[in-house]
């Protein structure tokens, strides 16, 4: 199939883009590179083997798309395009209902003018009202969330939800992420915050590489089993077979699931896994809890296994090994 990836110069698009081309497919991406990199592109065409097309623009222009689309015959979407920061949201709710919101109905407005039906939207587990332990797809999801960026991914769920009813030919996917976290096992390609990184495993990347000074945990007196919170780290590779099983398989309507492991790790779990990597013990303090943190959020994987014939197959300290890797070659990121 020909693929346009909004958003795929970035962490999970450009991961995705080579997986879907070691699958046959032919991949086109569409990026505004505020939070991502020509050179991700770059490389992942040179680790596929093949030129990657990148058309540099807004996925809420939505000329832009509709031309991308005409100009390769595209015949699916994956739309990663968005704004991702969660502490952010709550600072700019306005930019990220315009861009989060406008970037989707742009994308699916294009895809209409030009029959194109097959989409797959990348969601978040933040769209579940009560976070927990092995979450199920039928847990209650709205816009009751503890902020702007969750709900903005909760509404586009029901925009889809409302375009398939009004079009019952578009075929979608609704994938809701876990924790994303690991690199291509090359180490060429990998997450490259910008600033601060406000998730762990970029966090604890740089404590190791000496660019940050200590690691914060946000609270050990969770309810958990060693007292901080527990996520569901799913590696990238693995989310990105996620993808390319979710296109496969796509029918008319809507199938949403959860991509996760269904095994939860705590932040020691993952600090202990770095140091073991690293051999030697990182800095780090026990700090108060982050507001709006949960205290354990995983994934019950069980539909997306029956449904798209999917499994993760890597562990927490593949993932780790793989981030250790990707931050050791590349220490500025993509800037070298
Ligand atoms: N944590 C620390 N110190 C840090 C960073 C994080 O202790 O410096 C802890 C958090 O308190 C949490 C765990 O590490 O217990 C994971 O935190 P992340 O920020 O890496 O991930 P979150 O689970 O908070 O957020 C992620 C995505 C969001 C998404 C959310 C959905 O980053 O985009 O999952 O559940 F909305």
């Amino acid at each position: 199939m020909r693929v346009l990836l909004t958003g795929g110069a970035g962490f999970i698009g450009s991961h995705t883009a080579i997986v879907l081309i070691e699958h046959g497919h032919h991949v086109v991406v569409l990026d505004d590179l505020s939070n991502a990199s020509e050179e991700a592109v770059r490389r992942a065409s040179r680790l596929a083997g093949v030129d990657i097309p990148l058309a540099v623009g807004d996925a809420g222009d939505r000329e832009l798309v509709g031309r991308t689309i005409a100009e390769h015959g595209i015949e699916a979407v994956i739309h990663f395009a968005g704004r991702k920061a969660v502490g952010e949201s709550v600072a700019k709710p306005l930019e990220y209902y315009r861009v989060n919101l406008g970037s989707a109905i742009a994308t699916l407005e294009a895809m209409a003018e030009h029959g194109v039906t097959r989409f797959v939207f990348s969601s978040s587990a933040t769209v579940y009202e009560q976070p927990g332990e092995l979450l199920a797809e039928s847990a209650p999801v709205g816009i009751d969330l503890p902020n702007p960026y969750g709900r903005t991914k909760a509404m586009i769920e029901a925009i889809v939800a409302d375009a398939s009813t009004a079009d019952p030919s578009l075929q979608a996917a609704v994938l809701r992420y876990f924790n994303p976290v690991g690199a291509h096992a090359s180490g060429e390609i990998g997450e490259d915050p910008k600033g601060i990184p406000n998730n762990l495993m970029p966090f604890v990347a740089q404590v190791a590489a000496g660019v940050r000074e200590r690691l914060r945990i946000f609270g050990d007196d969770y309810n958990t089993h060693d007292g901080t919170g527990v996520r569901d780290y799913i590696h990238v590779l693995d989310l990105a077979e996620g993808h390319v099983a979710a296109l496969e398989k796509l029918e008319p309507g809507v199938l949403t699931v959860n991509l996760g492991t269904g095994a939860g790790g705590s932040v020691f779990d993952v600090l202990h896994a770095f140091e073991a990597t690293v051999g030697r013990e990182l800095p780090h303090e026990v700090v108060a809890r982050r507001p709006g943190d949960a205290a354990v959020s995983t994934a019950n994987p069980a539909l997306a296994h029956e449904r798209l014939d999917w499994r993760t197959t890597r562990t927490l300290a593949d993932a780790v090994r793989d981030t250790w890797r990707w931050q050791e070659r590349n220490p500025r990121g993509y800037a070298g």
